[in-house]
């Protein structure tokens, strides 16, 4: 334990760096990064490819240390090995391609399989199970064959599996990156309800901006650096540092900035509602 811990943080990350080496290549991957992540927060990690952002995620649940620096989560330093386990089951994480996160072909076998080798007793591995996959909306598929499913189902089926492991944090690594609309939608109110519901912290990696206004906080990585930290709108009203970035904006930026340059007074909005809003202003 570190006494210099703001217990209000589920995750400190401290001035960390990481550099891979890889033949005579290396990459400054990370760069001084110095994080707050508040117990029961919405997270949003943006950046473009490259710039770290799964490098980082994979520093949140010590499945990489740092170089330099330190991670703690829940107040255990990642780099205490003997804690590894703990770590690992207070951060799950859901990746990109949902094939990949399926280890059994029943979707109840698959959720059980973590607990299980938690050597957590039967009758509460059936407990945790129930629980997950109603929360994630699909108890009623429980007997079904994973490989039936939509995109969509199976990154809900892969949340649930984390959720069977009972973690303080949920780290989604573009986890609606395969999916179609209605797939991203399914999985991010998912994540929004865990939030709201049961306060868990969610970090949230993505490609699109119209998923990251939710969010509490957005975090912008760029070349292994946070370049900028805020709500929302904090962040995007930034204009010149999201393009730097190589950034988007929220589809509803998006209108209000080409409505501007067509010589109407809007501000920048995220929403629709606020859009709706500012258009309203307008007259
Ligand atoms: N295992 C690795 N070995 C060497 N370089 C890596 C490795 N993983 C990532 N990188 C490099 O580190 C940088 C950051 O990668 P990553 O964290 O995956 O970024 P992002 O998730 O934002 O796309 C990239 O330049 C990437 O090529
Ligand atoms: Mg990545």
């Amino acid at each position: 334990m570190n006494n210099n811990l703001n217990i209000d943080n589920i995750i400190t990350i401290n001035n960390a760096s990481v550099i891979y080496q890889k033949d005579n290549l290396i990459t400054h991957a990370l760069t001084q990064v110095t994080l707050e992540i508040k117990r029961g927060s919405f997270i949003a990690i943006l950046g473009r490819n490259g710039s770290g952002k799964s490098t980082l995620a994979k520093l949140l649940n010590a499945s990489l240390l740092p170089d330099i620096g330190e991670i703690f989560v829940d107040g255990i330093n990642t780099n205490d090995e003997s804690r590894a386990f703990d770590i690992r089951s207070k951060v799950g994480m859901v990746f990109q391609n949902p094939d990949n996160q399926m280890v059994a072909t029943i979707i109840e076998d698959d959720l059980a399989f973590g607990p299980e080798n938690l050597g957590i007793p039967r009758a509460e591995i059936r407990e945790r199970v129930d629980w997950a996959l109603k929360t994630v909306g699909m108890y009623e598929h429980r007997l079904r064959a994973t490989q039936k499913l939509s995109g969509g189902q199976k990154q809900r089926v892969a949340i649930a599996a984390v959720l069977s492991m009972a973690p303080d944090v949920l780290i989604l690594d573009e986890a609606t990156a395969m999916l179609d609309p209605r797939g991203r939608e399914e999985v991010m109110d998912t994540a929004r309800k865990l939030n709201t519901e049961k306060h868990m912290t969610i970090v949230l990696i993505t490609h699109y901006m119209d998923e990251a206004v939710c969010a509490d906080k957005i975090i912008v990585l760029d070349e292994g650096r946070v370049v900028t930290e805020g709500t929302p709108i904090e962040v995007f009203r930034q204009v010149d540092l999201i393009k730097k970035a190589g950034l988007e904006f929220p589809t509803p930026a998006e209108a209000a900035f080409k409505l501007k340059t067509l010589g109407y007074n809007i501000p920048v909005v995220l929403t629709d509602d606020e859009l709706v809003e500012a258009l309203c202003q307008l007259k």
